[in-house]
């Protein structure tokens, strides 16, 4: 009989999508959520053929270090600011990742945050919660920001910052982005949007979403400069990742009243977050759940699954990943030689 691979899931998944891998690999899946330190991580992608990995799992040189079974890392997430695509490709380990399927909903939940801070749902629910809702309401209690008729402006224009100007036409709202490349004539029609230069999008969006992916040239692109450029009532949120914004000055700034609220999924320390953040009722927080609805979190599990095993050269799409970060290393395997 010939051997099986062996594939590690770094935290719990659905099980029926972890017995289809079973059909295929020997399988050692934790079965509860933990933190793994880098020594904890490099011992268990020693001893396996290919991973699922989580965002709080970071793969990089040290951590594969001496490894030479490993073929496949796939992550559990959209981004991968966690691996290290240089160390894996350099390694020969394939990196796979879960796009589209989560787009629409990530969306979503991007106009949750922006409704939920711009109309204080946050802080009045806690306020409704906690009994104070008493007597009669002030006429002008409990005021908040139109959304509907302003300019939204989209920072990152890929699929989600797409899917997230397309749902503006409802709102009758007029849309603004930047991006890195700008979008075809067709996708700009199509999605209602006009690309704008950085600054000119800070100083006219009436609320920010950031949508971009985190690279170390985009750190803190948001920061107390790019503040000061927004308008007093603006909203900004933050679905994309934490490091991308100055949490400190984003505090400063809406503690002084120069931003009106901000709805924030994404920390720079996670699971830690900011106390100047927490100490303001103008900021709806969430615990990183974007993607987090029922049917999502499921295609993005059986996506991480095939991506496992196609990586591995198994199951029906063998050889053929749907979602490979760095190709290069596919490539290379078909030649015989090193990425
Ligand atoms: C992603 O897929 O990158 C999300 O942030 C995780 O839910």
């Amino acid at each position: 009989m010939s051997k099986r691979f062996k594939v590690w899931v770094s935290r719990p998944l659905f099980p029926d999508v972890l017995a289809r891998i079973a059909q295929f690999v020997d399988l050692d899946a934790e079965a509860v959520e933990r933190v793994h330190s880098p020594e904890m991580l490099r011992q268990r992608l020693a001893g396996v053929d290919g991973a699922i990995v989580g965002l709080a799992d970071r793969v990089d040189a040290s951590t594969l270090a001496g490894n030479d079974r490993l073929k496949v890392i796939s992550n559990l997430a959209v981004g991968y600011n966690n691996l290290d695509i240089e160390a894996l490709t350099r390694a020969g380990v394939l990196a796979c990742n879960t796009p589209e399927v989560l787009n629409e909903t990530t969306a979503d939940y991007a106009w949750a945050l922006l409704l939920a801070a711009a109309r204080r749902v946050g802080a009045a629910e806690r306020w409704v919660r906690a009994g104070q809702w008493r007597g009669a309401m002030r006429f002008d209690d409990w005021l908040g920001v139109d959304v509907h008729g302003k300019t939204l402006g989209i920072l990152g224009m890929g699929r989600i910052g797409q899917a997230v100007a397309r749902r503006a036409s409802g709102f009758d709202m007029r849309v603004l982005y930047h991006n890195r490349n700008r979008l075809s004539e067709s996708m700009e029609c199509e999605c209602a949007a006009r690309w704008v230069d950085k600054a000119t999008l800070l100083r006219e969006s009436d609320h920010l979403v950031l949508v971009l992916p985190y690279a170390r040239e985009n750190h803190h692109i948001i920061g107390a400069a790019e503040l000061a450029l927004m308008k007093p009532s603006a909203v900004l949120v933050n679905i994309a990742r934490g490091g991308l914004l100055d949490e400190a000055a984003l505090a400063a700034a809406l503690r002084e009243g120069r931003l009106a609220a901000a709805g924030l999924d994404v920390y720079e320390e996670e699971p830690v977050v900011h106390p100047d953040l927490l100490a303001l009722e103008q900021v709806v927080l969430s615990p990183h759940l974007g993607s987090a609805s029922a049917d999502t979190r499921r295609n993005m599990a059986e996506l991480a699954v095939d991506n496992v095993l196609a990586g591995l050269g198994l199951g029906p799409e063998a050889g053929r990943p749907p979602a490979p970060i760095n190709p290069r290393v596919l490539a290379a395997r078909r030649l015989g030689s090193k990425a």
